[in-house]
């Protein structure tokens, strides 16, 4: 800097060089990996102990379904970032014309906690079918008029979760397109993360796909366990040893196909159950988390180099989720806060 103060435009461009580099920094030491922290258990230890929990194992992210009071207070310096949801039920009362419940909302949940939040979802797995459906895009809209009025609107990101049934025609990745029944549904959606470079977060689970079709799919290309190229796709060469880049990436060409080539995706579920159902084992459930863990960074075959910013499905086995077995086996940890898996490196 010295050397430049004798030329004041080379020492704004050397200062907005510098203030460059440290936001891409930044950027880049952003945790890449979360944990989602489901409460549907009658056996789970308290919120302050959860958050002490995702420190001591150095978690950095947390996705949080509703905005719990105790969670978010125990947040408060810990330098953990967080997802947080407008749970399902919530999303009508946001999506009124008169915005004052979702400015209610902000003021109350996000405003005192802002420095932890990084994304508003809003309604997790809600498909154009369901009633909440025509309130999803107002309501994020809402939210983001009352964000943007707190002077938050470029710090946070307002986005929804959806889940991969969305994505028609995923195979080869490249032919991934959203369901054309549905696109009045998603095409608005799409256009509002476009326009405010929000993420769209999608909740991928390769084991579903696994045990719904294990003719066409092995195990190996499931775990991340295939020594080689199981897919290369035909429209553009690109190979594929796992089938989480392989979903990842159908979404990434659905989006393109959308008109929304620059939005990113960030992956708001993934997990692998260890019991209760086909292929649910602990030993396949270590595997998994593991190799994704490991993964992560290195990102899909048509974002490469670009880690995907990922949350794991779930902090605990939560006895109280209804569905199938497997649901209620997703758990990292056990409710006494043993980990099933070993230490998982999350840094
Ligand atoms: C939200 O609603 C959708 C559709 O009704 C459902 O599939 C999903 O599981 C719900 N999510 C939560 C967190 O309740
Ligand atoms: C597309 O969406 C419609 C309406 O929800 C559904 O009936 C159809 O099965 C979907 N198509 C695919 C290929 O999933």
């Amino acid at each position: 800097m010295a050397v430049l103060s004798n030329n004041p435009h080379k020492a704004i461009a050397a200062t907005l060089f510098i203030v460059a580099f440290v936001s891409l920094s930044l950027h880049f030491t952003d945790a890449q990996v979360g944990v989602c922290y489901g409460m549907l258990g009658d056996n789970l230890p308290t919120e302050k102990d959860v958050v002490h929990l995702y420190k001591s194992n150095g978690i950095r992210a947390m996705r949080l379904y509703s905005p719990n009071l105790a969670t978010l207070q125990a947040l408060q310096g810990s330098g953990i970032k967080l997802m947080l949801d407008v749970p399902n039920e919530t999303v009508p009362s946001l999506a009124s014309s008169d915005p004052s419940s979702a400015m209610q909302w902000v003021t109350t949940y996000v405003v005192p906690f802002a420095s932890s939040i990084k994304y508003i979802v809003v309604g997790n797995e809600i498909h154009p079918s369901d009633k909440q459906a025509s309130s999803v895009l107002p309501a994020m809209q809402n939210v983001l008029n009352a964000l943007k009025q707190n002077k938050l609107g470029d710090l946070i990101k307002v986005s929804t979760s959806i889940d991969t049934t969305l994505i028609v025609n995923s195979y080869p990745p490249s032919d991934g397109q959203f369901n054309d029944t549905s696109s009045s549904y998603t095409a608005p959606i799409i256009k509002f993360l476009s326009t405010n470079k929000s993420p769209l977060l999608v909740n991928v689970y390769t084991y579903f796909a696994y045990v719904s079709n294990q003719r066409d799919i092995s195990l190996n290309y499931a775990l991340f366990t295939s020594p080689g190229t199981v897919v290369t796709d035909p429209n553009n060469n690109k190979n594929y040893k796992n089938l989480f880049d392989a979903m990842v990436d159908s979404v990434y060409a659905a989006l393109a196909k959308a008109g929304a080539p620059n939005t990113a995706v960030v992956v708001s579920e993934t997990g692998w159950p260890s019991d209760g159902g086909d292929a649910a084992t602990v030993n396949n459930a270590g595997t998994y988390y593991r190799n994704l863990i490991n993964h992560v960074e290195q990102g899909t075959p048509l974002r490469p180099g670009q880690a995907i910013e990922t949350y794991l499905f779930a902090m605990f086995d939560e006895d109280k989720k209804i569905g199938a077995n497997t649901e209620r086996n997703f758990g990292l940890f056990t409710p006494t806060k043993h980990p099933k898996y070993g230490q998982l490196n999350f840094s």
